[in-house]
């Protein structure tokens, strides 16, 4: 199969494929070709250029299919590298208890939250989840997402666990979207482990950890490491336990206080450190030596009315900063990561150029995917979107809200 892009006014967030992130100020950076064709053969972008070229013609000859962008802008597609996608149910009621003053740590406490999902999880068929978790995909897509992350966590019991991480292994099959999944087994102390924590702890560890290896049912391991959740140490144990089994860590840290999950995270050099709320100084600092990619998720922020995460700082020192929707029913309902791009912008002050670069090749790296997606580069999946007709490329992010994709093209198929 082979397709023809033309007229589209500017491809922005081309880049040499030898760039795997984008750190400090080089997130300014959005390499662009006005005026522009793209080329793909099968899955992959095999050429773009000047509709000038004199490629143009023969490719135009050569094409099965021609579209026509209507000088609407081209991008890579968003690569959300942080959700919990799949659960059984929308948490609507808390929401409710929220606006009505009660803090995320009390609702959990009351045995709402994450229990809350635990406990229908338990009662859904594995068909329903997959079928309710490919509709929330096919959501995303049409709105600009190629790639993302999905994490267990809802199951808090081995069967359980097993049963998300195998729905999440048949969305990789049957979605178009590039999917990497997460076992976050360490999302909530169930409530029959209520003051025995550490022998959740070891089942997690003793049972799950293998079982999931066995299977090869995860690419990374997650554990929230925050207060009224996991400890420090029971991190540090459960990190320590799955990378033996290769499983690099991508931890949840500081979303509810200072955790202490970046230190471990560096530690076991995770890919990437996510939420981090309450981070400070000295955090940058020791992050600035280490391999690990903060994550900010503005969604979650938001929906809890929590302070914002220090991106601004943290790319100002020279880092590489990704942001993501953090889609979950409890602290962030929306996988819509054109409202994340807005909300780097306004909240967190990052230039648009930084915000494309944080939702897009960054995004891929905190997924270990910057080397097949999260750019347009010839030979990487031919997963990019077209905009409406739009005055700039800053109307993307300012014009928030509404959706601006007008085509979305996952692994060279237009899928909306
Ligand atoms: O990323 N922080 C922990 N986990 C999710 C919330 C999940 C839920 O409430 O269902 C988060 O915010
Ligand atoms: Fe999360």
């Amino acid at each position: 199969m082979s397709l023809l892009v033309k007229n589209i006014r500017q491809i922005a967030g081309l880049l040499d494929d030898d760039v795997q992130l984008l750190k400090g100020a080089a997130m300014q950076q959005l390499q662009t070709i006005d005026n522009a064709f793209l080329w793909v053969e099968g899955e992959r972008i095999a050429d773009f250029g000047s509709m000038d070229q004199p490629e143009m013609a023969r490719y135009a000859a050569a094409a099965q299919h021609i579209v026509d962008a209507g000088q609407g802008w081209l991008l890579p597609s968003f690569c959300d590298s942080h959700t919990h996608l799949v659960y059984p149910a929308s948490r609507e009621i808390e929401y409710v208890d929220k606006i009505r003053g009660l803090s995320y740590e009390e609702i959990a406490k009351r045995g709402g939250g994450i229990l809350n999902s635990s406990r229908k999880m338990a009662e859904t068929s594995k068909e329903q989840l997959i079928e309710d978790a490919m509709e929330r995909l096919a959501e995303i897509a049409a709105y600009g997402t190629g790639a993302v992350e999905i994490k267990s966590g809802y199951g808090l019991n081995t069967e359980n666990e097993l049963k998300m991480l195998r729905v999440i292994r048949e969305l990789k099959q049957r979605s178009s979207l590039q999917i990497v999944s997460t076992f976050l087994g360490a999302h909530a102390i169930p409530q029959e482990y209520k003051g025995r924590q550490e022998e959740y702890v070891d089942l997690i560890i003793n049972e799950m950890i293998p079982m999931v290896a066995g299977e090869e049912l995860a690419d990374f391991i997650d554990v929230f490491c925050d207060k009224g959740f996991f400890t420090e140490e029971d991190t540090d144990r459960i990190l320590n336990a799955g990378m033996k089994y290769g499983l690099r860590p991508k931890i949840h840290a500081n979303e509810l206080a200072r955790s202490g999950g970046i230190q471990i995270g560096v530690k076991y050099n995770a890919l990437s450190v996510d939420h981090l709320e309450f981070t400070y100084e000295e955090e940058i600092e020791l992050l600035k030596s280490s391999d690990t990619i903060p994550t900010i998720l503005p969604g979650s922020a938001f929906f809890l009315n929590m302070p914002l995460a220090p991106a601004r700082k943290m790319i100002d020192a020279g880092l590489p900063v990704a942001f993501a929707s953090d889609f979950n029913p409890g602290s962030s309902p929306s996988g819509n990561m054109q409202l994340i791009l807005s909300m780097a912008c306004i909240q967190f002050r990052l230039l648009p150029n930084e915000a494309i670069n944080a939702t897009t090749i960054n995004g891929a790296a905190a997924m270990d995917l910057s080397h097949i997606t999260g750019s347009i580069t010839r030979g990487k999946l031919a997963n990019f979107y077209i905009t409406r007709p739009m005055p700039s490329l800053e109307y993307l992010p300012y014009y928030y809200g509404v959706n601006k994709v007008g085509m979305a093209f996952l692994k060279g198929k237009r899928i909306v």
